[in-house]
């Protein structure tokens, strides 16, 4: 039995995502006695309020709502946070419970140079709004495009790779703590 439950959300929909890699590699670190549970968001539509709640939204809110916290993995697409991770989100903000607020959230990313900071900052920028408790430290900025990744998307078993890892791990021990 897990004390403590969190809900992952991956920006990137693609197969072989190094940010998905980030996430499952999160969820073998995590700290003893907390479970992350990867959500896939990859069959949700674009929010629309007229339409009635899709099936891929009960269940991630659902999910969401019993959670302690959530991570996300934050894709960078032209210098901002990849939209699906933002649909997910919107869709979550309009649950009549505001399940979001308060909700402690850790937040990581693989991109180029710059290891998807530029995005994750902007989506920073959202979170305040949604009142979701973003952990400030550690950052994890990955390069996606390093040997920390394998071709698959999974972090590897190189020395990037491995460092990596640990500062995986010392985020969801800091999420951890904080919830
Ligand atoms: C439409 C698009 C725009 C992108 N823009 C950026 C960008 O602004 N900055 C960046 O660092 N990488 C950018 N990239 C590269 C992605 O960050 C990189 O492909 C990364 O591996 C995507 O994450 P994934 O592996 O989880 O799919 C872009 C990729 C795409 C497809």
């Amino acid at each position: 039995m897990f004390e403590k439950k969190y809900v992952g959300i991956c920006g990137s929909l693609r197969k072989n995502s190094r940010n998905m890699g980030m996430l499952r590699c999160a969820s073998e670190v995590m700290p003893e006695g907390s479970v992350l549970e990867i959500v896939d968001i990859t069959s949700m539509p674009l929010y629309r309020e007229d339409m009635p709640k899709p099936d891929s939204v009960k269940f991630l809110a659902d999910k969401v709502r019993e959670a302690d916290g959530l991570v996300l993995a934050v894709a960078e697409y032209n210098y901002s946070y990849a939209p699906a991770i933002k649909n997910a989100l919107d869709w979550l903000s309009k649950e009549k419970d505001s399940l979001l607020a308060g909700k402690t959230c850790a937040m990581m990313g693989a991109a180029g140079g710059m290891g998807s900071s530029r995005a994750q900052y902007h989506l920073r920028q959202c979170c305040v709004y949604l009142d979701l408790r973003v952990l400030n430290k550690p950052e994890v900025f990955a390069n996606a495009f390093s040997p920390a990744f394998e071709a698959r998307g999974g972090v590897a078993e190189t020395e990037e790779g491995r460092a990596l890892r640990e500062q995986i791990r010392g985020l969801m021990q800091a999420l951890s703590e904080r919830t």
